[in-house]
């Protein structure tokens, strides 16, 4: 059965990007067919990790321009991508119906492969095209780094999912660190504050040091996960890969990217 990821920050700059596209190759090597969306319209820059530039973005499919399987651009990595486009201010909060065009153009476009991975890089924050998009995938990965505005951020952008959609389970990626040991205690640290106030579970599901190897790899637009794939870093991305499978799916009656119930614009 296809299912869905969303990589989501409480801010920017925390490594989203860097992590939904690495992740992307780690399930492509996998599984047959893997889609990287990127919905961070204001940031769009997946494309920029992966080394390509498309013409044709999500922009188009929601400005009833282009079909989805126009937009959608074979990488050579294997793994397919929507890029997210150069969106002007006034798209970047999209109204329901764009979002019903977005949801239902992906599903559709998913619909005859059975055991598709969908990643959706999403904007930082809790505002509103943030949190739809988050709540339409079956896992929530949030990726936090050791300051306190990120913790900050990404309880608050927690606490907005779950209120909107009940979900329960999301799984922590912890970035930029020292080492294994540093990132299990900024988790700790982390769910502690989290589970106070809020009825959630928090999965850890790995953590990538701060390394001059990530930004060299952005730089020169390769992912390390294809440039040196025997890396350590490139070791822990697949195995965060398959920790997120691990985790409890959450379901809802809401809008989603696979689900039975109806999307109507
Ligand atoms: N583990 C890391 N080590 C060093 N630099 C990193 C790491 N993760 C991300 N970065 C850097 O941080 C910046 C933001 O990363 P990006 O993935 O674009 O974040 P986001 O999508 O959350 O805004 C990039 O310049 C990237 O090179
Ligand atoms: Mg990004």
């Amino acid at each position: 059965m296809s299912d869905s990821i969303a990589i989501t920050s409480g801010k920017g700059g925390v490594g989203k990007t860097t992590i939904a596209v690495n992740l992307s190759i780690a399930y492509k090597k996998l599984l047959n067919d893997v889609l990287l969306l990127d919905t961070d319209l204001g940031m769009a820059n997946s494309h920029v990790l992966l080394g390509i530039n498309p013409d044709l973005t999500l922009l188009d499919v929601m400005n009833g321009k282009k079909n989805i399987g126009d937009v959608v651009f074979k990488t050579n990595t294997g793994v397919e991508l929507v890029s997210g486009g150069a969106a002007t201010s006034e798209l970047l909060n999209l109204t329901n119906n764009q979002r019903y065009t977005v949801l239902n153009s992906i599903e559709e476009y998913l619909s005859d492969k059975n055991n598709a991975k969908l990643i959706v890089d999403i904007a930082a924050g809790a505002e509103d095209n943030s949190i739809v998009f988050a709540n339409a995938c079956n896992r929530v990965v949030v990726v936090i780094i050791g300051e306190p505005t990120s913790f900050i951020d990404s309880y608050a952008l927690i606490k907005a999912i779950n209120a909107t959609s009940s979900f329960k389970n999301f799984s922590i990626v912890v970035n930029q660190t020292e080492n294994y040991q540093q990132s299990i205690e900024l988790f700790k640290k982390f769910e502690k504050i989290a589970m106070r106030f809020l009825d959630v579970k928090l999965h850890y599901v790995g953590f990538i040091e701060y390394s001059k190897y990530i930004k060299d790899s952005i730089i020169n637009r390769k992912p390390i996960i294809l440039s040196d794939p025997k890396s350590d870093i490139s070791l822990r991305f697949t195995k965060i890969a398959t920790e997120i499978l691990k985790t409890p799916k959450n379901v809802w009656g809401g809008l989603s990217f696979f689900n039975e119930i109806k999307k109507r614009a």
